[in-house]
């Protein structure tokens, strides 16, 4: 069984429209849709934004459904001149850019006690993710490397420049590295599937509006491929 989280209800609504023997449990204050898209038993459920709600989601999905992965999917902004609006980042693995214990000897995103200083996101995954990319969105540049996430929408040039220069991130959300963080603690394989909305930069908060849509349109066509190949 496969589990799927998206942060907002635009992110999910499609992929549950599609689901078939559809049934709803509540949970953690969330409702996770059960049924079969594509043909694949499935989870999908709305997290609500930001790093709390989604390891709370998982962590629940996780305790109620017996999935054997975690596909975390929606939009973000991109941190590479290359990534532009509409196209597909895959994630390689994922950090909470906002965890900050450098008083104590840490290094920027380093969580205290943990072994691992990024996530890493599972290889099948990536590459049923590559190939399916290809098929269903074939005009679409997929990219694959690290995705940063922290409880920011980040929409300033400086910010942008700082998250690029100490993490070398491809894109930046609000969900990822939580989900994965969860996933890695219960040694369940995960992947971050994101379309990128606008650039993270001073023009973010115009173009997102503008570009959402069609950016969770792209990543919608790729979760339902996935399923169908998983
Ligand atoms: N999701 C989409 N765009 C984003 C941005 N610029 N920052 C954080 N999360 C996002």
């Amino acid at each position: 069984m496969l589990g799927i989280i998206g942060a907002m209800d635009q992110e999910v609504a499609k992929l549950k429209e599609m689901m078939t023997e559809v049934e709803i449990t509540k949970a953690a204050s969330m409702e996770f849709c059960k049924g079969k898209l594509n043909g694949t038993e499935a989870v999908v459920v709305r997290a609500g934004v930001g790093k709390v709600n989604a390891a709370c989601c998982t962590q629940a999905l996780i305790d109620h459904f017996p999935v054997s992965c975690v596909i975390n999917t929606g939009i973000a902004g991109s941190l590479q001149a290359s990534i532009d609006i509409g196209d597909i980042v895959l994630a390689t693995d994922a950090l909470e850019h906002d965890m900050d214990a450098v008083s104590f000897g840490y290094g920027l995103g380093q969580i205290p006690g943990m072994e691992v200083f990024s996530f890493t996101a599972d290889e099948k995954l990536r590459k049923i993710a590559k190939e399916g990319c290809e098929k269903v969105n074939p005009d679409i540049s997929v990219h694959e490397g690290r995705v940063v996430t922290g409880d920011q929408f980040v929409s300033s040039k400086e910010k942008k420049t700082w998250l690029v220069e100490h993490f070398d991130g491809c894109c930046t959300e609000m969900e990822g590295a939580a989900i994965a963080h969860v996933a890695y603690l219960n040694q369940i394989p995960f992947l971050i599937v994101r379309a990128i909305s606008d650039k993270a930069d001073d023009s973010a908060h115009m173009d997102y509006p503008t570009f959402e849509a069609k950016a969770i349109e792209h990543s919608v066509r790729l979760i339902t491929e996935m399923a169908g190949r998983l």
